[in-house]
């Protein structure tokens, strides 16, 4: 990574970054609970496979050696096996995926950016899930909260990821990232559901 000190404060980098993604988040909230994904288990196995397809997507980012550098605790956070043990629990076998990107670390970032944020916003799936019997040992592996609770872990995740220093043309590159996450995952859930 080319770092760079010469980037003004701006504030927050996640803040910003959740202001320029809202829109995309409202559609996508909307998009997916449309589907009735807590109606049954059945289709919550159609969310569970959306995401799949994310968290294989993102997995890359969370395991990259550079990134694990600037934040210590990120490839304890991926949320794949979680959701691979979720899909088994309910006997359901994903397709298969075509192959992640390559994202460099800027764009990785913002796609890190948007698979933490779901787990802050997690708390109510995983109560619409717990109405179906789902919980953290059977089912909604991947929505339960961290031991720490939601909120201190995302703290700790955005205060790491704000300290990070990048170009401007890096951080917009990052949130171009956020928002590819985003559209990613709106056309797994427009081709699932
Ligand atoms: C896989 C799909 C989803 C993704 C990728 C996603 C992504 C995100 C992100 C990035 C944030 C963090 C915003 C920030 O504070 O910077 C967030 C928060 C939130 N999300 Fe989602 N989200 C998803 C699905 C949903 C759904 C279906 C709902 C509910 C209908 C939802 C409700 C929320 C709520 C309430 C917050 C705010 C949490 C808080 O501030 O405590 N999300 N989500």
């Amino acid at each position: 990574m080319n770092i760079a000190m010469n980037v003004p404060d701006q504030g927050s980098r996640l803040q910003r970054f959740k202001d320029a993604t809202t829109s995309e988040h409202g559609r996508l909230d909307q998009r997916i609970m449309d589907g009735r994904p807590f109606e049954s288990r059945e289709r919550y196995g159609m969310f569970l496979r959306v995401q799949y397809g994310f968290h294989a997507t993102v997995d890359s980012a969370y395991q990259d050696r550079r990134l694990n550098a600037l934040i210590p605790d990120l490839a304890q956070r991926a949320r794949l096996s979680d959701v691979e043990r979720d899909l088994a629990d309910l006997g359901i076998v994903p397709a298969l995926l075509p192959a992640a990107p390559a994202f460099d670390l800027p764009e990785a970032l913002g796609w890190l950016y948007v698979a933490e944020g779901s787990n802050l916003g997690g708390a109510f799936l995983f109560k619409e899930a717990a109405k179906l019997g789902l919980d953290e040992a059977f089912g909604a592996r991947h929505l339960a909260p961290h031991p720490e609770g939601r909120g201190l872990n995302w703290r700790r995740f955005k205060a790491d990821v704000d300290a990070i220093q990048l170009t401007g043309e890096e951080d917009a590159r990052a949130m171009a990232g956020a928002r590819q996450a985003f559209h990613y995952v709106h056309e797994l859930v427009t081709s699932i559901f």
